[in-house]
């Protein structure tokens, strides 16, 4: 039995080392479910596990959310394989999964099963540590703003000319309205930005939309982001409640090929 930690940046990510087994038993679960809340990203390099083991690891770590074929969804642009493929270009901006209902999932978990030649990294920004490094005056400047987050908003950055009748199908998600930080349970906070976030509830329109860049841009200065160059196997976790995540760019048509499993929400947005 193998069990070891190692941080890849100061802020955010952390790497385990384990073999399969070991992840299996769910001995560590309840270490490796802190690490998460406490680094965001937690990576096992080059595991190399099957669709089974990454369903029963998941399963370990809390209550697996059934999606895709047998709860394992493939993340690809290529639209022989998921039809829902050309939604998913919305991963190449940053963005928390779920802001779109009051509770988000907890976390997503992505291995690596084809890579692109080219781009198909992920990049993951801690936003709890960016909450914790904002002066105090921002702080209480931000304790109470609201923020409308929209499928509309996020879908716009793919096709910024929609036709009339693909904009009425995104209007069908209803918006959401969600406080500028997340005061979770445990008492930490975390801000809630990303490409579903329209505009700033109360506030004029233009500054407020200033606001939610200046603020994506200050959440996603390299001190809080760590960006995962993937080999083959690979299997990445990411808290949903504490970062914000995109993939960089690669071609439509790179065969990329990542398998998910997520893990149920288990607090609301208004904590
Ligand atoms: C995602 O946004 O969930 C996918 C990220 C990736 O494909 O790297």
């Amino acid at each position: 039995m193998t069990f070891s930690t190692r941080d890849l940046s100061p802020r955010i990510g952390t790497e385990i080392q384990a073999d399969i087994d070991t992840l299996l038993s769910g001995k560590h679960a309840a270490e490796i479910r802190d690490i998460l809340e406490q680094r965001g990203v937690v990576v096992f390099k080059e595991v190399h596990m099957s669709d089974e083991q990454q369903l029963a690891f998941t399963g370990t770590l809390g209550n697996v959310i059934d999606e895709g074929e047998k709860g394992v969804y493939k993340v690809t642009l290529d639209t022989k394989e998921n039809p829902q493929a050309d939604y998913l270009k919305g991963a190449f901006f940053w963005h928390i999964d779920g802001t779109t209902l009051d509770v988000p999932i907890l976390a997503s978990i992505l291995r690596a099963k084809k890579l692109s030649e080219t781009g198909g990294d992920t990049e993951f920004s801690n936003t709890y540590a960016a909450y914790e490094d904002l002066s105090e005056e921002d702080k209480a400047k931000y304790d109470n703003l609201k923020v409308v987050h929209s499928l509309e908003n996020a879908q716009q950055y793919v096709h910024p000319e929609p036709s009339y009748e693909t904009m009425q199908m995104w209007r069908r998600v209803p918006s959401n309205t969600l406080p500028l930080v997340w005061k979770h349970k445990s008492g930490r906070n975390s801000l809630v930005l990303g490409s579903t976030a329209a505009y700033v509830e109360g506030m004029e329109y233009q500054a407020g939309r200033e606001l939610l860049v200046k603020l994506r841009d200050y959440a996603t200065q390299p001190q809080f982001v760590y960006r995962h160059k993937w080999n083959v196997g690979d299997l990445v976790i990411w808290d949903n409640t504490g970062t914000m995540h995109r993939a960089t760019r690669y071609p439509l048509d790179s065969g990329r090929m990542m398998h998910r499993t997520k893990l149920a929400g288990e607090e609301s947005f208004s904590g």
